[in-house]
């Protein structure tokens, strides 16, 4: 990959499109940004993080669009591993509300860019009402936002020039799984097994979203169908469900489909009522606990008619069959296996804006990263 100096802009190799260049470039991605963490330790985010990490009760999360659901995604995983509070915020509502502080929180920021207009402000009403642990999750690390917090942790995608988020999503989830991780541990949560069994699972995250990748000409097939309709419905459950959102954010983002996520089990509380043959319904569907939850969940779809696209993992017993497409990534990832999953939904998006003529790496009224209010 060569950087034109005068442009800055790299070259797209073999692929259409940067967008799907990124897509492909996630290995390699994550590889970069786990290089060198081979054992989990809080200096990894800074000098002073032990300390900070000792001492704070809960975490407040702010981020926008992609980057809130990686936060989302990071809230399930920080209080079913490391047994610590978290809330997540959007940060165009939190900078602007009456909210109560508590300076024993350890405010978290999660932006690609690190100049995100709405997350820096966020992060100074914050430090204003007296919270004043900082970490930002960032791929820029001469950003304004790792210079305002005290810790940061980098990740190493690379410049990302499509507007649409991909490889700063995947690895911003890994750097969130290494905090989880670091936090449990702080908090007598993690002992050597169990850090030995997840590093060794983060690093074979490069081979297992290359075998994702290898899925590229089954999502095509669904994307030509996907490219006739108007409206979306993508489904998720527990951590999966920021998955669907991000998954929704990506289709509308860059093919126009108007897409919603919901959390399976709301169905029945409302959205059942949009769905009908002419509406496509995506479900990632790991093979975790939930899986008999989602599957009633998708006759609850089948039985009004609705058109179901399954992401399934390999190990589970979800057969095609009339009105209900599977493709199958290879195996069940555990509590990663939310960066697998983002994969297929990212190569949906990308194939079916394609399909439509979008212009995919410069979607209309977009900008890359939002600087201004
Ligand atoms: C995601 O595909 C979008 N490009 C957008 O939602 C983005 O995630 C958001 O603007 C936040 O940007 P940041 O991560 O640079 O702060």
């Amino acid at each position: 990959k060569t950087v034109h100096a005068h442009t800055g802009a790299v070259e797209l190799g073999p692929y259409r499109h940067y967008m799907q260049k990124e897509i492909f470039e996630q290995p390699r991605a994550i590889a970069d940004t786990l290089e060198g963490v081979e054992a989990i330790m809080p200096e990894i985010f800074g000098d002073k993080a032990y300390g900070i990490f000792k001492k704070i009760d809960s975490l407040l999360i702010l981020a926008c669009g992609t980057s809130y659901y990686a936060g989302v995604t990071a809230k399930y995983w920080i209080e079913a591993v490391a047994g610590i509070r978290v809330d997540v915020e959007i940060a165009s509502e939190y900078r602007y509300r009456d909210s109560v502080p508590n300076p024993n929180a350890l405010v978290v920021t999660i932006s690609q860019s690190g100049e995100t207009a709405d997350t820096l402000a966020a992060l100074r009403h914050a430090q204003s009402q007296g919270m004043q642990h900082t970490l930002t999750i960032c791929n820029v690390s001469t950003s304004a936002m790792v210079r305002e917090c005290e810790l940061a942790y980098i990740t190493r995608a690379g410049v990302e020039v499509g507007v649409a988020s991909t490889k700063a999503f995947t690895t911003q989830l890994a750097a969130l799984f290494l905090l989880t991780l670091t936090l449990a541990q702080v908090k007598g949560r993690l002992n050597d097994e169990q850090e030995a069994a997840y590093l060794k699972q983060m690093r074979h995250l490069p081979v297992a979203i290359t075998s994702v990748l290898a899925l590229e000409p089954q999502i095509i097939a669904w994307a030509e169908a996907f490219a006739r309709k108007e409206n979306a419905l993508f489904l998720g459950r527990g951590l999966h469900y920021p998955i669907a959102l991000e998954g929704a954010l990506k289709l509308k983002e860059i093919s126009y489909i108007h897409a919603e996520a919901y959390p399976a089990g709301e169905l029945k509380h409302g959205p059942l009522a949009l769905v009908t043959e002419e509406m496509p319904v995506v479900t990632v569907a790991p093979n975790d606990s939930m899986i008999e939850k989602l599957k009633s969940n998708m006759q609850e779809v089948r039985a009004r008619g609705g058109e179901l696209y399954v992401f399934a993992d390999g190990d589970s017993r979800i057969a095609s069959d009339d009105g209900l497409h599977v493709i199958r990534l290879p195996e069940h990832y555990g509590l990663l296996s939310p960066i697998l999953h983002t994969v297929p939904l990212q190569l949906l998006a990308y194939h079916t804006a394609l399909a439509r003529g979008t212009d995919v790496d410069k979607p209309r009224n977009l900008a890359k990263s939002v600087t201004v209010e």
